[in-house]
């Protein structure tokens, strides 16, 4: 392995999945190992923090282990290790950055903290694993992150500053998608459930209310949203004691005016950061990035106004550790290196 080359092992484990990377110079992905843990929360129909901790002890050193052997790197070829370490959950949380500060402290390298949601405002400027990276410049950029715990608008000035513009002010778009699919006895995790089923509905067939919260805010609340679908599955105030009275059509219906009302909300306060920040491209992130519709529509408002527009790969949308060792590797370029008493930050 050439030594030139600033190569970053990077690890994941803020939520349920457990991940592990080895990114050369911040944006070449030798390896990206990601251990899904949803079959053992699936049927609590959430994730269960007790049972995710465990599992990720349990994976942990095997997935780094794969993760150095798929890059075809050793221990002498990794420049400093990077783990996120806020926001999640915290028991989950410390078992990778544990892991990290053991690597660090054995392979004397230095050790990087990096926050989960710059890690995903950033994934789509990694471009295809193996394939085509976009060309820069990337910034001033607006950053939509949408997932099972964020949906969250930043004006980004580069990998390592960026500003919070509006945040849910309840539900997150993704944890939305997952009760939605719940109410409607679908199952678990929601998103890709939903989006199927919509493919088969009428998206006007109910008219779901989109919160905008006043003329110029760029926050959002999805908690109206979702007792309106209430209602419309179980009857006002919940009538109905399941939704066994419901056809397919009719939930292929609801999950299809769900959606659009869930997503174009997004695509239109995206558009409103962008007035009000003047910057000329998007970001895309979070488990959510996804969904196809919200893509197509993202595209469609971008091209519209001539704004440039970075999607995620499909395999960097949910949560995975190469995001985290591109990010990583601009903040130990900048020196933003820590010591072992980096905490993990619920
Ligand atoms: O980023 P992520 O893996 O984990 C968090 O940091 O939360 O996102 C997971 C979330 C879940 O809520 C899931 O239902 C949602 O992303 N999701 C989707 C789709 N695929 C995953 N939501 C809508 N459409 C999808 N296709
Ligand atoms: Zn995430």
């Amino acid at each position: 392995m050439s030594n030139e080359r600033c190569i970053l092992l990077g690890i994941e484990s803020s939520c349920d999945e457990t991940s592990a990377a080895v990114v050369a110079d911040g944006s070449d992905i030798l390896s990206n190992v990601v251990l899904s843990q949803v079959d053992e929360h699936a049927v609590y129909g959430g994730v269960v923090p007790e049972i995710a901790s465990r599992a990720h002890i349990e994976a942990i050193n095997g997935i780094v282990r794969q993760a150095m052997n798929d890059a075809h790197v050793q221990a002498d070829d990794i420049a400093a290790v990077a783990a996120v370490h806020t926001p999640g959950l915290v028991g989950s949380l410390l078992i990778g950055v544990t892991a990290a500060k053991t690597l660090s402290w054995l392979w004397n390298v230095p050790l990087v903290g990096v926050d989960h949601i710059a890690a995903h405002a950033h994934s789509a400027t990694l471009g295809t694993p193996g394939g085509d990276r976009p060309e820069g410049p990337f910034y001033p950029a607006v950053a939509l992150v949408v997932s099972g715990g964020h949906t969250d608008l930043y004006e980004v000035d580069d990998p390592l500053h960026m500003r919070l513009l509006g945040s849910t002010t309840d539900d997150a778009a993704g944890e939305c998608f997952d009760k939605v699919a719940a109410i409607l006895e679908l199952g678990y995790p929601g998103g890709p459930i939903i989006e199927r089923l919509a493919k088969d509905g009428d998206a006007g067939a109910y008219e779901f209310p989109q919160a905008m919260l006043g003329r110029d805010s760029l926050d959002f609340s999805y908690s109206g949203l979702k007792t309106a679908v209430l209602y419309a599955a179980r009857g006002q105030n919940c009538a109905m004691p399941d939704t066994s009275h419901l056809s397919g059509q009719d939930k292929a219906n609801i999950a299809a005016s769900f959606q659009s009302a869930a997503l174009n909300v997004l695509v239109t306060k995206t558009k409103r950061a962008l007035d009000q920040t003047g910057a000329k491209v998007v970001l895309l992130g979070g488990g959510v990035a996804c969904n196809e519709y919200l893509r197509t529509a993202l595209a469609d408002m971008c091209r519209n106004i001539n704004v440039r527009l970075l999607l995620p790969d499909r395999s960097l949308c949910t949560d995975n550790a190469a995001m985290v060792a591109a990010v990583g590797y601009h903040r130990f370029k900048a020196g933003l290196t820590t010591d072992l008493d980096l905490q993990a930050i619920a």
